[in-house]
């Protein structure tokens, strides 16, 4: 086994693709592995940038570093379109939520009161400031709340344009299927491939989206506690003479599951998506497309007119408290970066500056403390536990 990388990162969907970008940039020979580079989640995601929009009680904290990304993400945006010349669809169109129901209507002025003790910037508007502002929506519209600060990317682009920048940056690049990880004396040391092969480094990274908790060889008390929550998703076009069909994100809560549909500038138009707790299972179902269409078609009737050219799931990586692990874990030399669940594309550029802070300094920036693996492992909880 010969010691080629200070850094390898296992998993090369965006998360580890950013953190690879990042230390590679700030001088370590950084290596990914992943059977196919750019896949992952994020081939799937709608890519809503949604700190405010998607914000729930009890999850303040996680707020703070969902909005510490969303302000990077202009610069980061920029950065990475001047290495690579690829653009990836960053829109900053905003987002409206809007209620079709006196239950849903509720909801949003909860939702409402709830940003507005968070110090955000969200206005009420009623049904026809609504329509004013987006003429597709359905006539029952009751209400809705305008998050101008809520913006949209096109996660597969970005997942391409960070492969290319990862490759001019000297990334080297292991296409196989990462088996088990390397413990010699105590210290992860790198990785066993499916096929034999072995790679050493320095520091390793499990970035492997919801496949983190299994990558064997990985001690059981560090082991992240990721769970796959499925998410299917449909992709329309809008034809050049429908255009604009929406301006922004619109979205809603009906009967209880979340539907949103992100309109990109190039005719696309994302609806997604469903979240079923089914472990593994990535099958695109009658019911989840039929669901997705229907509640869509309750926000915009017009929809039912736009070609369905994509119907697909993917798997959000879940922790047991929706925020990420972020840090070195209790084996040294193994840190992690895993578990994003809803906000893995917002939490793209924080991610990757966190890690190569820790990589480089060996010290977890402050504001990423909240979010170590350490909270999650069996010592802590148990300190933690009441007597
Ligand atoms: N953040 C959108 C989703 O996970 O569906």
């Amino acid at each position: 086994m010969s010691r080629t990388s200070d850094v390898l990162v296992i998993g090369g969907g965006i998360i580890g693709l950013v953190t690879a970008w990042r230390a590679a940039q700030r001088g370590l020979r950084t290596a990914v592995v992943d059977p196919e580079p750019g896949g992952g989640a994020a081939r799937v995601a709608a890519g809503m940038l949604a700190a405010v929009t998607e914000l729930h009680y009890g999850e303040e904290t996680l707020l703070g570093l969902n909005l510490s990304s969303a302000r990077r993400y202009p610069a980061f945006v920029a950065e990475l379109q001047e290495a690579t010349g690829q653009d990836v669809g960053y829109r900053a169109c905003g987002t409206l939520a809007v209620a079709l129901d006196a239950d849903d209507r509720a909801h949003l002025r909860e939702l409402h009161a709830l940003q507005t003790r968070c110090g955000l910037e969200s206005e009420w508007l009623n049904g026809r400031e609504c329509r004013r502002l987006e003429p597709m929506l359905a006539p029952g519209v009751r209400g809705g709340l305008r998050v101008d600060g809520d913006h949209q990317v096109d996660p597969r682009r970005l997942a391409a344009a960070l492969v290319t920048a990862c490759e001019r940056a000297g990334v080297i690049f292991h296409r196989g299927v990462a088996d088990r990880l390397t413990v010699v004396r105590g210290r992860a040391a790198g990785v066993v491939f499916a096929d034999g092969r072995e790679e050493a480094a320095d520091q390793v990274v499990l970035a492997a989206g919801s496949l983190s908790g299994r990558l064997g060889g990985v001690p059981e008390d560090v082991l992240p506690p990721v769970r796959p929550v499925k998410g299917q998703v449909l992709r329309l076009t809008v034809p050049p003479a429908y255009a604009p069909f929406l301006s922004r994100t619109v979205r809603a809560v009906v009967r209880g599951s979340q539907v949103y549909l992100v309109p990109r500038e190039n005719g696309e138009l994302v609806v997604g998506a469903t979240s079923e707790e089914l472990g593994w299972d990535t099958t695109v179902t009658a019911g989840g497309v039929y669901e997705l269409l229907r509640d869509a078609h309750e926000l915009v009737p017009g929809i039912t007119e736009l070609p369905l050219t994509e119907t697909r799931a993917g798997l959000r990586p879940a922790s047991p408290d929706n925020a990420p692990l972020l840090g070195p874990t209790g084996l040294p030399g193994l840190h992690l970066a895993t578990g994003h669940y809803r906000n893995g594309v917002l939490l793209t550029p924080v991610t990757g500056d966190v890690l190569a802070d820790l990589l480089v300094t060996g010290v977890l920036p402050e504001e990423a403390r909240p979010f170590a693996p350490r909270r999650f492992s069996p010592a802590h909880v148990r300190q933690e536990q009441p007597a």
